[in-house]
């Protein structure tokens, strides 16, 4: 072979071995780029543990593996009663049940109260007929309230086909959660500061057995009916505990007989901590579609004791203190998992498809989209049929508690045809929801009272659903912007979750 020759075929070599590996390296870099989760989204979200993330091969495996939508064999449930436990993202579970309930025209067991604590009406006043008002279609669906978890008045209200809900949140976060939002430390004087740590060094020296959600010695068990004197008992035995002595045996068997009974007779109990697989253990058991459980985070604030790092032997103490609450969360954590662990792989799986799909839903209905053009279309997955998110279905995701409540009195009152509570009052003359409501509805009178709940766009979507209203109107309303959702001075309104 001549020099030239040679020369020419290696640079020839040379040159096409190159070309391969750029070829090479930016096909992976591309892939690398299509298989990224999608970005952050601008919407408060609290941190919520995953606890196995997805890896990249999974993620593929069940993205091209089953594609089509194989229904469950089983239809839609509509019956239930949520046990709604203080601090403990409740709320949120709350406005999931309320968009069900009025979407599906249900009949929810509705305080007789108007006002903006009316939330805690049955909790702070017991469940008992002149508390709620009469069924609308002479039957009850849900009750979604807070109350005070009682196994037979929920049956007698419901029926035995209900399906019976709870949340429980780890212990320590509960409690910081609640000092947040109820600003324990200058209602229990605390002046140090770390008032947490200063609480926790000693907290009977400052909580003196308050009731209600203000309380700190196991809150969600008196939520889910532990009566109060077994809490006191429970406290003073451990009140008398020398340091390293173990549970007196009879406080433990106490807190075991009341784990177990709400063990038989609760259907599902939901662990904040782990919201979403919480959510889709709650879609199994109510054989609902994945777009009933989207949600938008409710009440969720950044607050500075959030990452306190807490120090082991205060965490004994506050063990001591909350002992009823750190058994059954305990429990059900460990419940919660084995049951995860029994439903594999499926499970996980379709955890992971809900909060890919959630995260697209968030980021389509956050209010920075400009003007929310345009719906998003879902594809379909083994879990979830095709469907499309309208800008009305944004609009009811961030409906605002007060205004479900004031939609559904008001639609319980016109089923039963009784006289709406017509408050003549100047505000009506000023009130635009009036002003389209007599346009449109043939009465209107409860239409001061939706006008004070819900924001004029809140109201616009109503009619829309209730076919007053047609899309083309609803979407070109000019009021459309100018009330972007609720703020979360809205949700403090009533001092509850
Ligand atoms: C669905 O369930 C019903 C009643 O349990 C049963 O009769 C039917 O065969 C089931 N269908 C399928 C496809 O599994
Ligand atoms: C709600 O249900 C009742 C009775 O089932 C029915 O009469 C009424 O028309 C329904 N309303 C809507 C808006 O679907
Ligand atoms: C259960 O119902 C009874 C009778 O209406 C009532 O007196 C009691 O307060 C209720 N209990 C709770 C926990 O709501
Ligand atoms: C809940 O249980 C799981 C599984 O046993 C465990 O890994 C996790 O640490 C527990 N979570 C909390 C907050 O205790």
């Amino acid at each position: 072979m001549r020099p030239p020759v040679c020369l020419f075929k290696a640079i020839l070599g040379l040159a096409v071995f190159t070309a391969v590996v750029i070829t090479a390296v930016s096909l992976f870099t591309a892939r690398l780029e299509t298989s990224r989760r999608p970005v952050a989204v601008q919407v408060q979200l609290r941190e919520i543990p995953t606890v196995r993330p997805p890896s990249r091969e999974q993620q593929r495996v069940f993205e091209k593996d089953t594609i089509k939508f194989s229904p469950p064999n089983c239809t839609a449930r509509t019956k239930l009663a949520l046990t709604k436990t203080h601090k403990t993202g409740g709320t949120t579970l709350m406005q999931i049940f309320h968009r069900f309930a009025y979407l599906h025209n249900l009949s929810v067991v509705l305080p007789t109260a108007t006002h903006p604590g009316r939330m805690n009406l049955f909790y702070l006043k017991g469940l008992t007929p002149q508390n709620y008002l009469p069924p609308q279609h002479g039957r009850y669906d849900m009750l979604i309230y807070h109350t005070k978890y009682h196994k037979d008045n929920y049956t007698k209200l419901l029926g035995k086909e209900a399906k019976f809900i709870t949340i429980l949140r780890e212990p320590l976060s509960h409690l910081k959660s609640q000092f947040n939002f109820f600003n324990l430390a200058e209602k229990f004087k605390l002046t140090g500061q770390q008032p947490l740590f200063q609480f926790l060094q000693n907290p009977g020296l400052y909580d003196h057995g308050r009731t209600g959600s203000h309380g700190t010695r196991s809150p969600m068990s008196k939520d889910l009916g532990m009566p109060r004197t077994t809490l006191e008992d429970i406290g003073k035995k451990m009140e008398t505990l020398k340091p390293g002595e173990p549970v007196k045996a009879e406080v433990l068997a106490t807190i075991h007989s009341f784990v177990a009974r709400i063990s038989k007779e609760m259907d599902l109990v939901m662990i904040t901590d782990y919201y979403d697989e919480s959510l889709v253990m709650l879609k199994r058991l109510m054989c609902w579609e994945l777009r009933d459980i989207l949600y938008f985070k409710m009440l969720s604030f950044s607050y500075e004791s959030k990452g306190d790092n807490i120090p082991p032997w205060l965490v004994e103490k506050h063990r001591k203190w909350d002992i009823v609450d750190y058994h059954l969360y305990e429990h059900f954590n460990r419940t919660f998992w084995q049951k995860a662990y029994q439903l594999g792989e499926d499970f996980r799986a379709e955890t992971d498809n809900f909060k890919d799909i959630h995260l697209q839903v968030l980021k389509h209905c956050t209010v920075d989209n400009p003007r929310n053009k345009g719906v998003l279309v879902i594809s379909e997955s083994r879990w979830n049929p095709s469907f499309t998110v309208t800008y009305e279905f944004c609009t009811l995701l961030k409906y605002g508690q007060l205004c479900y409540m004031s939609l559904l009195y008001d639609r319980n009152l016109r089923s039963r045809r009784k006289p709406n509570p017509g408050l003549k009052s100047k505000l009506k003359e000023h009130s635009p929801h009036c002003a389209l409501c007599e346009r449109l509805v043939p009465d209107c009178t409860m239409c001061v009272k939706i006008s004070q709940d819900c924001t004029l766009n809140e109201y616009i979507t109503h009619l829309f659903f209730e076919k007053q209203l047609s899309h083309f109107d609803s979407s070109l309303s000019k009021n459309r912007r100018t009330i972007n959702g609720q703020s979360q001075e809205e949700f403090n309104a009533d001092g509850s979750s």
